[in-house]
């Protein structure tokens, strides 16, 4: 993979195959429920200060590593900055597998809600037979494992057949596709008799809910949507050209993340009201049981549930993809393992680790460890620590170790005038580094 290495040819292609990466489940399954449970408005707003303050700035120092170069995660780290660094990289080898781990599972419930849809049952608006559905499939043992069997090989032959450049271009044309449903949907439930109080609940801020775990939350959110904080944004750095003006196309990939979350938002919390749903209460079924009774209150429901299903697999298919790249190249690249080999055995081992993760929601639901199901505590490892440690340490690396050669790198030695340069420096060496390092420790902590 570092031998001639491709690179995106349109400006468009990048920014298409980096929001590939971003959006997916963390914006429509993960961001409303965790929204709802960390009280709505006040959540909404750190979340958007987390990614205004440091999330947009990592972003382009994830990919300026990546593109100076040109190469891995672990290699990239090594070479630009030395070898201590290249733990940064090692560190969102492990990530990767802890999410990919979890991802699959809620993976697999897609495809098997795809499939519902067809099959009409979902066809209710009664939020407990909702609810029952949800945990029929996901109480179950063996069903769920099947989904999620199929949804890893799904991600390894995409890895593995090196259809990447079908997918990329596939996705290209399915996710406005998405959009377009997500707007649908959500002009429908903002307007489902009831929604107002939903509405009212994402949008004012009632402080009184925020507290240290809010915090924890939102920046835990906010690096597992954009993708960052594993190296992902970095691989995908490395195949861009340097005279593309990366300032600009990431706060694209970054702004179109952050809006399809909120439309996602829009989408859930609402319908939860007007189906008489405690905010919060629905956990990671969340947006599983919800959306049901939005598609049974539209005309031509099924076709558009079917279809949200369908694209929501695809665009989780896209994330993972980015997911399983990023430990195979790893293999790859370090050990000279076979594409093949690193393929079939990442996956194989994080499906394994996917078992308990899925019967978290079954068999297993009263294991706890360190009070949390499996599921959770992977949840919790990747998004609460690892990727915001990742970001914390790949704002030091730009900030202090690469310092004056990152300004110039980034404006491309002159070519590409970025005004806000200094301050972008100022913020990965000390804004992100404080305000990431604060949210850790308290949240660890306290
Ligand atoms: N950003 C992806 C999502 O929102 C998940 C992901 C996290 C993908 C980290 C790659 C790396 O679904």
């Amino acid at each position: 993979m570092s031998v001639a290495r491709e690179s995106w040819g349109t400006r468009i292609g990048f920014i298409m195959a980096a929001a590939g990466s971003a959006v997916g489940l963390g914006n429509i399954w993960k961001f409303p429920y965790v929204a709802g449970e960390n009280g709505g408005g006040a959540f909404l707003l750190i979340y958007i200060g987390c990614i205004v303050l440091f999330g947009l700035s990592i972003v382009m120092a994830e990919l300026l590593v990546g593109r100076m170069a040109q190469r891995t995660p672990v290699a990239a780290f090594r070479e630009v900055a030395g070898r201590g660094w290249s733990l940064v990289g090692g560190m969102g080898v492990v990530t990767a597998f802890i999410i990919l781990s979890f991802y699959i599972v809620v993976g697999g419930w897609t495809i098997a809600y795809m499939l519902y849809t067809v099959d009409g049952a979902l066809a209710s608006t009664d939020s407990a037979s909702l609810e029952r559905v949800f945990t029929e499939l996901t109480g179950g043992t063996w069903m769920p494992l099947v989904y999620a069997a199929v949804f890893m090989a799904l991600v390894a032959g995409v890895v593995l057949g090196g259809v990447g450049k079908g997918i990329e271009r596939a996705a290209k044309l399915l996710m406005p596709l998405l959009f377009v449903i997500l707007l649908v949907l959500v002009a429908r439930s903002v307007t489902l008799p009831g929604a107002g109080e939903g509405i009212a609940f994402y949008l004012t801020p009632d402080f009184s809910r925020v507290s240290g775990e809010t915090f924890t939350a939102a920046i835990g959110q906010a690096f597992f949507s954009l993708s960052l904080g594993m190296g992902a944004m970095l691989t995908y750095g490395s195949y861009m050209p340097r005279d593309h003006n990366l300032p600009a196309d990431a706060t694209a990939v970054v702004v179109l993340d952050t809006l399809i979350a909120i439309l996602a938002g829009f989408m859930v919390l609402p319908a939860m009201f007007a189906a008489g749903m405690e905010p919060g209460s629905g956990g990671a079924g969340t947006t599983f049981m919800v959306l049901p009774a939005v598609f049974d209150a539209m005309p031509g429901g099924p076709i558009f549930g079917f279809s949200f299903f369908l694209l929501l697999t695809v665009a989780a298919l896209t994330s993972a993809v980015s997911l399983l790249e990023t430990v195979v190249c790893y293999f790859v690249d370090e050990y000279g393992a076979s594409r093949r080999g690193a393929t079939a055995g990442s996956a194989l081992v994080c499906f394994l680790i996917g078992i308990p993760a899925s019967l978290s929601f079954g068999l297993m639901s009263d294991v706890k460890i360190f009070g949390r199901t499996f599921f959770n505590l992977l949840d919790f490892l990747s998004s609460s620590i690892t990727l915001p440690l990742g970001g914390l340490l790949t704002a030091l690396c730009v900030g202090w170790a690469l310092g004056p050669r990152a300004i110039r790198a980034i404006g491309n030695d002159g070519r590409i005038a970025v005004p806000w340069a200094g301050v972008w420096l100022f913020v990965l060496r000390f804004v992100a580094p404080i305000g990431i390092g604060w949210i850790l420790i308290q949240g660890l902590f306290f």
